[in-house]
């Protein structure tokens, strides 16, 4: 500690930020994803050391077409780093690639309430609407805590629905440390907002399940015809238009920069032009935002041999950080022969196992 003259009180070493995020591979992102969350994850690159993998074993327990499954995984991961992930800053990796994930998984599920995850909602959601799950989805807030924990993650962002989940892995965390010591970290979640600001073509929130989305990287073409298709008041054009109650003026915020945005506002006030002048400018400013993004992206799909060297890359260091954990919650809990968590080596013969019969 320095002995600079403050008045502060001293402080403990402050746990290093460790920030990580999951992101489940389930079709090409829309800008409701995109400004919603990942956006903000990306931005989170910077906060400190820093992990992202696509979820593709919790994706299982909905894809269950396996070229369909690595199709997906493959196109997140290349979305991801178009979009501004950087590979030499962040950890990039896919979660089936670290197995002792999985293990460890085992190891808090035998400190997991029934009661805890009867409560949870994806579970809860299907069983009163009467649709079969499996085990798979009713221990998934498992899983997804030893996602978190096998990293020492601090901070976790996500959207308002997985806040129950990071609650469950604080709650399993807090008893496995209460049974056997201090072997993990425990998380906060960091709340991403604006996913429910940013609307569909009909004005309701984008989301996949109304079929009013429009696409990261869609093809221009296409979009464009969805852009002008958008749903629109039918208020004549003399009449002066407030921007803040308009949906398109709102999609038209997110992409614009902020001269722009200002100018369009004022339009809005004075009144005098049709809604089809604000699509073509969104039409506009979405292709410039999206612009570097998209040559990113044709960058890696025609070197299909890049994203594969990011994520084995992203696999090594993210194995060797859950190695560590996962050896340590072994040793805490008694799996571990040797308690110092040492190989056994010639004439350090590991702790023989207590009880009888020891084993092989
Ligand atoms: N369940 C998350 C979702 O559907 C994805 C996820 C899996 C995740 N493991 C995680 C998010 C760990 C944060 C941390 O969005």
């Amino acid at each position: 500690m320095s002995s600079e003259g403050t008045t502060a009180t001293p402080k403990l070493p402050q746990a290093p930020t460790r920030v990580l995020s999951g992101i489940q591979p389930t079709g090409r992102f829309h800008w409701g994803n995109y400004f919603g969350a990942i956006r903000q994850y990306i931005d989170l690159q910077t906060a400190g050391e820093s992990y992202y993998f696509i979820a593709d074993l919790h994706a299982l327990t909905t894809v269950r077409e396996p070229d369909r499954l690595r199709g997906l995984v493959h196109d997140a991961a290349v979305d991801l780093v178009a979009l501004g992930l950087d590979p030499d800053r962040a950890t990039l990796f896919v979660q089936s690639d670290v197995p002792e994930v999985t293990e460890l998984t085992w190891l808090l599920m035998t400190v997991t309430p029934m009661g805890l995850l009867e409560r949870c909602h994806a579970y809860k959601d299907k069983k009163t609407r009467g649709l079969p799950s499996d085990a798979g989805l009713f221990t998934y807030p498992v899983l997804m805590s030893a996602d978190i924990l096998a990293y020492d993650a601090t901070v976790v962002p996500v959207g308002e629905d997985q806040v129950q989940h990071i609650e469950v892995c604080r709650d399993l965390a807090g008893t496995f440390n209460h049974l056997y010591g201090e072997v993990f970290t425990l998380p906060k979640p960091r709340l991403v907002e604006g996913g429910g600001r940013v609307p569909g073509t009909d004005g309701q929130k984008m989301s996949k399940s109304y079929e009013n989305t429009l696409d990261v990287f869609e093809d221009l073409a296409a979009q464009k015809k969805k852009i002008m298709r958008i749903t629109t008041d039918s208020r004549p054009m003399e009449e002066p238009k407030n921007p803040d109650d308009d949906h398109l003026f709102a999609l038209y915020s997110l992409m614009a920069p902020e001269a722009d945005r200002l100018k369009m506002a004022d339009l809005y006030r004075r009144g005098g032009f049709g809604y089809g002048e604000v699509k073509k400018a969104l039409v506009e400013a979405s292709s410039q935002f999206f612009a570097e993004a998209r040559s990113r992206r044709a960058a890696l799909e025609a070197d299909p041999e890049r994203i594969e060297s990011i994520l084995a890359a992203g696999a090594e260091r993210a194995r060797a950080k859950a190695r560590d954990v996962l050896d340590r919650a072994r040793r805490a809990c008694g799996l571990a022969r040797d308690k110092a968590g040492k190989p056994a080596i010639s004439g350090q013969p590991a702790d023989k196992p207590s009880g009888k019969g020891g084993r092989a």
